[in-house]
């Protein structure tokens, strides 16, 4: 008897339990700003008052509505996907409305709060100033002008509440808009990974044997430091600059579009086929990889920069030939994967946008 209703009573617990998690809603987390999580540095803010529940809340909103695209077909969460790591797996170029193919691979928006430039030739130069681009452009979202997306947003009671309610009287604006897509975008922050256990907190198993080799030949001789910085309290694996490692070069070899990078942006001759070093974090869930995504996986990625002989003219002086074996490879490769964060993003429900 006893034990039938031990039974009985772990099958209602379950039952509960599960019902619990199809009803639970997904949370907005606010993240802590000066101190985000182990291994982050403190998020800096143009303004910390508007880096609240309404106005994060209508950014989530917009992000994730096709309505922002013209042909409601397209949202930024078409490409930068929550479960991929906001990016695309298996995509090498992104793609928009009508399925127009873009010129380059969509970059994780995960962390993006620290980021110093936008875009991969830094073209932008904080999340406010980027986020009308996609918005614009015709192979993105494509709409003509921003008037027309304030127009179609104004007919649409929901949003002229949620305008109001974050920024006031008449807050439905061309800067309000980026100002709530941004502050939802700094929430998306991940630290806490097997790296940020193992070297700030001292939890020897954080990370395996192969990943804590791979750490060593990622701050010495493979010479990965130099760009991908891991010097500070926090550390987002990117020194924010931009280098020519022979990634354009080769692609263009290798019959792919020819991208000139930082170049585009500065039409400074020495730039040409320079790129912004990406973070590091969450790395082994944003494949393909490159600005190009003509790199598949973290193996190729690392055998790429092993073999580090390019003809390209304008190489970085910091590149070369690194004589790694097949198992530093492998343990560069596992390294690479112990820089996943803890914290999951939970996209909202349709309904609770
Ligand atoms: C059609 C696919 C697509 C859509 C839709 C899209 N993006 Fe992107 N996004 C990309 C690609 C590709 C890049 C890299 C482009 C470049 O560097 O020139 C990018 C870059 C970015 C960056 C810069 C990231 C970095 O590391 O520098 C941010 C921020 C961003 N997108 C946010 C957004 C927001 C916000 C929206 C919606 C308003 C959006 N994106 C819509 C594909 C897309
Ligand atoms: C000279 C500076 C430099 C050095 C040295 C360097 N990187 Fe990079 N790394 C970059 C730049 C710049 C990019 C982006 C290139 C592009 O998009 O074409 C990049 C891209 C990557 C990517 C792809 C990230 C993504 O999201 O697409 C990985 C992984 C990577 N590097 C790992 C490493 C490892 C491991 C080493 C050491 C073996 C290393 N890097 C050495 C500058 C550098």
């Amino acid at each position: 008897m006893d034990y039938i209703k031990k039974i009985s009573g772990i099958f209602i617990l379950a039952f509960f339990g599960i019902l619990f998690a199809m009803v639970s809603k997904a949370e907005l987390k606010i993240p802590d700003v000066e101190d985000p999580a182990v291994g982050l540095p403190s998020i800096k803010m143009p303004k910390k008052s508007l880096f609240n529940h309404s106005v994060i809340k209508l950014g989530e909103k917009l992000f994730f509505d096709p309505f922002l695209s013209i042909n409601g077909a397209v949202s930024c969460a078409t490409c930068h996907i929550p479960e991929q790591g906001f990016t695309e797996n298996g995509k090498r170029l992104s793609s928009g409305v009508g399925g127009k193919i873009g010129q380059r691979n969509t970059p994780t928006l995960l962390n993006i709060a620290f980021a110093q430039s936008m875009f991969v030739d830094g073209r932008a130069a904080t999340l406010e100033e980027q986020a009308w681009q996609p918005i614009l452009a015709h192979d993105e979202m494509g709409n003509s002008s921003v008037s027309d997306v304030l127009q179609k947003l104004e007919k649409k009671k929901a949003y002229v509440e949620l305008f109001t309610k974050a920024f006031g009287l008449g807050g439905l604006s061309e800067t309000n808009l980026a100002i709530s897509l941004s502050a939802f975008q700094r929430t998306l922050i991940s630290g806490n990974s097997g790296y940020d256990k193992w070297y700030y907190e001292g939890q020897d198993d954080a990370m395996n044997e192969p990943a804590q080799r791979g750490y060593q030949l990622f701050a010495g001789q493979a010479q990965c430091w130099q760009c991908h910085s891991i010097a500070g309290p926090g550390v987002l694996f990117s020194d924010n600059q931009f280098h020519n490692t022979g990634v354009s070069y080769r692609s263009k070899k290798l019959g792919l579009p020819e991208d000139f990078g930082r170049y585009e942006a500065t039409k400074f001759e020495y730039e040409k086929r320079a790129f912004k070093t990406p973070t590091l974090r969450n790395v082994a869930e944003t494949s393909p990889y490159m600005h190009d995504g003509s790199l598949s996986t973290l193996k190729e990625v690392v055998q790429f920069y092993n073999e580090g002989e390019s003809k390209d003219p304008l190489l970085s002086p910091i590149m070369g030939s690194l004589n790694l074996s097949n198992r530093d490879v492998e343990d560069l490769v596992e390294f690479l994967r112990s820089l996943s964060g803890d914290q999951k993003y939970t996209p909202p429900s349709r309904k609770e946008l």
